[in-house]
């Protein structure tokens, strides 16, 4: 069939709405109708080069080109129509992305970890995870689906692994968000940093992802929540998502909960910039009290190898450092029950959504993203 997809064709390009072909599923394969996508940052740093490499200098390091791609790994649609031997998810079923698929058998889904789950190592190479060749086309070439998802699509092939059966009641777009930027926010306090009741917890950056960590060390018990961002409009916006105090700087941040936390400084520091740069984290570190955690949940470009960190407080003072993909959550498991929390009215979805965008405008999306406009943009499709 032909279908519509934004597709980048290099890196610093604008998003190019191209028309695409695209071939039935095949066997453990699942042809989706998209209905909402959330456009999140991770996406932008396949623009920048922060995440993506040009075709020429993956060929010379023998790896596999990532040029022509289709953007978008948050997204929820409706289940057209499936491949042979697909059993989880039927025609007329309505489903969450996955970014990081999950097979259940390899051995960090296996113990638990389906978020490290060893299909995600192919994300970002061309052809599908079922069998390696591509279902996707345009201009007679083969192309690449960032997070072998592509939402940024009115329809697209992902393997069953990708897609996560939801409750068809709920809205496409709530499940939407909770694909990506939920999950991994709300994870990143909840799962990976181990918010309890009573902690200090700041949340730095404040978009898609920030916001939920916000929402996520509220609902854990934090007693203070210190939301950093040095938009106005994103600090107004945390202190609606449960957020104690807001400051527009790390710098001001760091007398201010010296003062609220009686010298000790947070139990938990949860980073969420636009961008990882190394510099940042020796202010996160500082934020960071005795005893207390630094969960790194932005991305970094893929050559930064330094970080300002004082290792001599590290080990003295007993800090820990911790990366985190999807929150480490289990897309399987919570997904399906961070839809519940929203069901229940506990977690707050709708109030997410700054602006919607139709697929033609993800442009413009994307540069509301960087001016600051949006906690997060979601292409809705008809
Ligand atoms: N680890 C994962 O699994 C995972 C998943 C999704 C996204 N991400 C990453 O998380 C990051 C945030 O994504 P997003 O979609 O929320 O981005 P976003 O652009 O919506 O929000 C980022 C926010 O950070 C703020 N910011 C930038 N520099 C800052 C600084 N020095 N101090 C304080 N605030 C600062 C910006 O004003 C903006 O409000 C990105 O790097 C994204 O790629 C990681
Ligand atoms: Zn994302
Ligand atoms: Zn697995």
């Amino acid at each position: 069939m032909k279908t519509r997809a934004a597709v980048l064709w290099g890196i610093g390009e604008p998003w190019q709405i191209e028309e695409i072909d695209l071939d039935p599923p095949k066997a453990g394969e699942v042809l989706v109708k998209m209905k909402a996508a959330g456009m999140c940052h991770s996406d932008e740093h396949l623009v920048t080069g922060d995440m993506s490499l040009p075709n020429e200098v993956s060929e010379m390091m023998g790896m596999p080109p990532m040029f022509p791609v289709i953007g978008g790994h948050e997204g929820a649609g409706i289940v057209v129509e499936v491949g042979p031997g697909v059993t989880s998810v039927g025609p007329g079923d309505h489903v969450s992305a996955s970014f990081i698929p999950s097979c259940g058998h390899c051995h960090y889904c296996s113990t638990g970890r389906q978020n490290l789950c060893d299909l995600g190592a192919a994300a970002f190479a061309k052809g599908m995870i079922t069998d390696g060749t591509a279902r996707h086309h345009c201009r007679g070439e083969d192309i690449n689906l960032i997070a072998k998802l592509g939402t940024f699509s009115e329809h697209t092939v992902v393997a069953e692994a990708s897609v996560i059966k939801v409750e068809p009641d709920l809205p496409l777009e709530a499940v939407a968000l909770v694909s990506c930027g939920v999950a991994t926010g709300w994870g990143s306090a909840v799962q990976r940093a181990g918010v309890s009741p009573g902690d200090i917890v700041v949340v730095v950056g404040i978009g898609g992802i920030g916001i939920n960590a916000v929402q996520g060390a509220a609902m854990a018990g934090a007693s203070k929540v210190i939301a950093v961002d040095p938009v106005e409009f994103k600090r107004e916006t945390a202190m609606e998502m449960g957020a104690t105090h807001t400051f527009a700087s790390m710098a001001e941040a760091i007398p201010a909960v010296t003062e609220l936390s009686w010298g000790r400084m947070a139990d938990k520091v949860i980073m969420t910039p636009s961008v990882l740069y190394g510099d940042l984290m020796a202010e996160a570190m500082t934020l960071t009290g005795k005893g207390g955690t630094c969960v790194a949940t932005a991305i970094a470009p893929m050559t930064q190898t330094e970080a300002s960190i004082n290792l001599f407080e590290l080990s003295m003072w007993q800090k820990e450092i911790k990366g985190t993909i999807f929150g480490s959550l289990n897309p399987r498991a919570d997904i399906p029950k961070l839809l519940g929390l929203y069901r229940d009215g506990q977690l707050k979805l709708d109030e997410l959504i700054t602006r919607r965008y139709t697929l033609d405008e993800v442009n413009q999306g994307y540069q509301d993203m960087r001016d600051g406009k949006n906690i997060r943009g979601v292409i809705v499709f008809d």
